[in-house]
């Protein structure tokens, strides 16, 4: 076996999106040393795709009678749990709602520079299922801005970055995590890194799926890494079909088209020009009262946002997305399978104001001008729900010295994760995550790195490399988009998913025989060929889960089972664990609600 670079840390921090930025920080002011490592170059993450804002219930926004709108933890607690259909841990979204607006307050002190209301406190816009106006907010840029402030503020506490690093296994020194293993991605030259506790923070996994918002690193390693050392994954099949995504043209399929246009005021129509999210079909029973019955009334919300009722286009994601798939579905949908998403009656000076990057993006990426043009929309993966279960005080996993926060963690969300929820979840369990690891790095001694772990991660992978004439990664990876895309999106039944499972597997066995040209150095292929191993196998779990769960709930929309499940399926969470080579799936029972917390949910739904 060749020669390997060796680092040791207190604490190894996977990712350097805004859980894993936030965790250094949380680590380092415990007085840890923490390296990170992230797959691509320091700054680029998926964190920058929330863009419309960050949620915490700051309570900033007043009405035109001039009196605050209400907001507080327990109207965010109460919203967040009925838009992740209550299959959410209760506990971690009592911590989230509760620290929510200090942890936005901290990046302001970090030096974040939100919009400005005219009394000079943070500007909050409306978005989809939350009671008020509560999206801090930067235009349509916040996470950009979000990962620039944790950024500078974890240069100047100190940490050391490897760059464009693929880690490929956790190592273990028995049941306890103590390092990984990885290689450079521009030389392929092995790595590894010792640490008395990993934090992952590794985001989500929309590669599979053909039109996803996510960049080419969201392939599920963390979830993976995590789930092949043992860590339990939890309600796998919950995925985000964000409603808008760009439709047109072909290449921009799947590219994000803020929800904050909605927030906004933008609407949606059909090829008929009807704005049918007031179709009656589209609004769960759930939702009456809270949202304008006519157009004319969803109009007068723009300027009078406490005494009208909100548009319907501010139902929840999964809500919408429905909604849009529907409409497709049955014809009423434009030219290139999408509908209408438009926000030009704001005007231009408004729109380029608050909507800057949706401005540019539609005017270089479409040569569309939304300030006078509709844009073409069509549900996109967005994000993932489910995770590595992770205990909400320190962010534990099952795995001892393994913690999790962000995307890549489960609990927070549930079925369906509001808008901006993902902003705040990064910053509240990124910290408590970093300050957890520190602690059980502080107690824990380094352990043994075991040379046996880490030869024969490098015969996986240099297989693809050894073999001749095999299977190319590219074609499995499309036919694997491809089956994801039409039998595991948004409408789910028991025969395609069936269908899908089988194709996976099939695709698994070829993929045991993948060849690439070359040798490691500057070699796409060869990346591909791993990162399908694990895009494969979660791709497994997805379809598992997803057959599992006999109900529709959040984003889980099972034609077959067109009802929720409150008396069955609402009380339990799916568990994916790991038996030998093959995936197994039971039913946990959720951790019930204590007293105080039901009287919150029922004064505030
Ligand atoms: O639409 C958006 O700006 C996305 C926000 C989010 O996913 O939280």
């Amino acid at each position: 076996m060749e020669n390997y670079e060796t680092y040791e840390y207190d604490v190894l921090i996977i990712g350097a999106g805004g859980a894993g930025l936030r965790a250094v920080i949380a680590a380092r002011e415990a007085g840890c040393s923490v390296g990170v490592v992230c797959k691509s170059l320091l700054g680029k993450a998926h964190t920058v795709m929330a863009e419309g804002g960050v949620a915490a219930a700051l309570n900033n926004m007043t009405s035109p009678d001039g009196q605050k709108e209400g907001d507080s933890w327990k109207v965010h607690f109460t919203d967040t749990m009925k838009g992740g259909g209550f299959l959410n841990n209760w506990r971690t979204v009592e911590i989230f709602a509760k620290e929510a607006p200090e942890r936005v307050l901290e990046l302001e002190q970090y030096g974040a520079v939100f919009d400005r209301t005219p009394l000079g406190d943070i500007a909050q816009r409306p978005f989809g299922g939350h009671k008020y106006r509560r999206l801090n907010h930067v235009g349509d840029r916040t996470g950009l801005e979000l990962i620039r402030t944790l950024q500078d503020k974890a240069v100047g506490v100190g940490m050391n970055v490897h760059m464009e690093v693929t880690l490929c296994r956790l190592l273990k020194d028995g049941d306890r995590v103590v390092g990984a293993f990885g290689y450079y991605r521009e030389t392929g030259k092995f790595v590894v890194f010792r640490a008395k506790a990993v934090v992952l923070a590794t985001g989500g996994w929309g590669r599979m799926y053909k039109f996803t918002s996510n960049s080419w690193e969201g392939t599920g390693d963390g979830l993976q890494m995590a789930y092949e050392a043992g860590a339990d994954l939890m309600d796998m099949e919950m995925i985000q079909f964000h409603p808008t995504g760009m439709a047109w043209p072909p290449g921009m399929r799947g590219i994000l088209v803020t929800e904050g246009v909605r927030g906004e005021g933008g609407i949606l129509l059909n090829n008929k020009n009807e704005r049918f999210m007031f179709n009656p079909e589209y609004t769960p029973a759930l939702y009456k009262g809270q949202f304008a019955e006519t157009p004319e009334e969803g109009d007068r919300w723009l300027t009078d946002k406490k005494n009208n009722r909100r548009p319907p286009e501010l139902l929840t994601r999964d809500v919408v997305a429905r909604a849009i798939y529907r409409e497709v579905e049955a014809g009423r949908g434009t030219e290139h399978k999408a509908v209408e998403l438009t926000v030009s009656h704001r005007g231009e000076d408004y729109i380029k104001r608050k909507l800057p990057s949706m401005y540019e993006q539609f005017h270089a990426l479409g040569d569309v001008d939304i300030t006078k043009q509709p844009m073409e929309v069509y549900p996109t993966i967005h994000y993932t729900m489910g995770g590595v279960w992770a205990e909400p005080e320190t962010c534990s996993t099952t795995v001892p010295g393994l913690f999790a926060a962000g995307e890549v963690a489960a609990g927070l969300h549930g079925a369906n994760r509001l808008g901006g929820n993902s902003l705040s979840d990064i910053i509240v369990f990124g910290r408590r995550a970093g300050a957890g690891a520190a602690a059980y790095a502080k107690q824990a001694t380094a352990g043994a790195i075991d040379p046996a772990q880490i030869e024969s991660e490098i015969e996986i992978l240099m297989s693809p490399l050894e073999t001749k004439g095999g299977e190319n990664p590219y074609k499995i990876h499309q036919e694997l988009q491809e089956i994801m895309q039409t039998n595991a999106m948004i409408a789910r039944t028991e025969k395609g998913l069936q269908e899908a499972l089988a194709k996976i597997l099939e695709l698994q066995g070829r993929a045991k025989h993948m060849s690439v040209p070359g040798d490691r150095e500057f070699n796409p292929g060869w990346h591909a060929a791993r990162d399908l191993r694990f895009m494969l196998r979660t791709s497994e779990v997805i379809v598992l889960c997803a057959i599992e769960r006999k109900e529709s709930r959040g984003a889980q929309w099972r034609l077959d089972y067109a009802e929720k499940d409150d008396a069955f399926w609402g009380k339990r969470n799916l568990i994916a664990s790991l038996q030998g080579d093959a995936v197994r799936i039971t039913q946990r029972p959720l951790p019930e609600m204590p007293e105080e917390l039901k009287q919150v949910v029922e004064e505030y739904k």
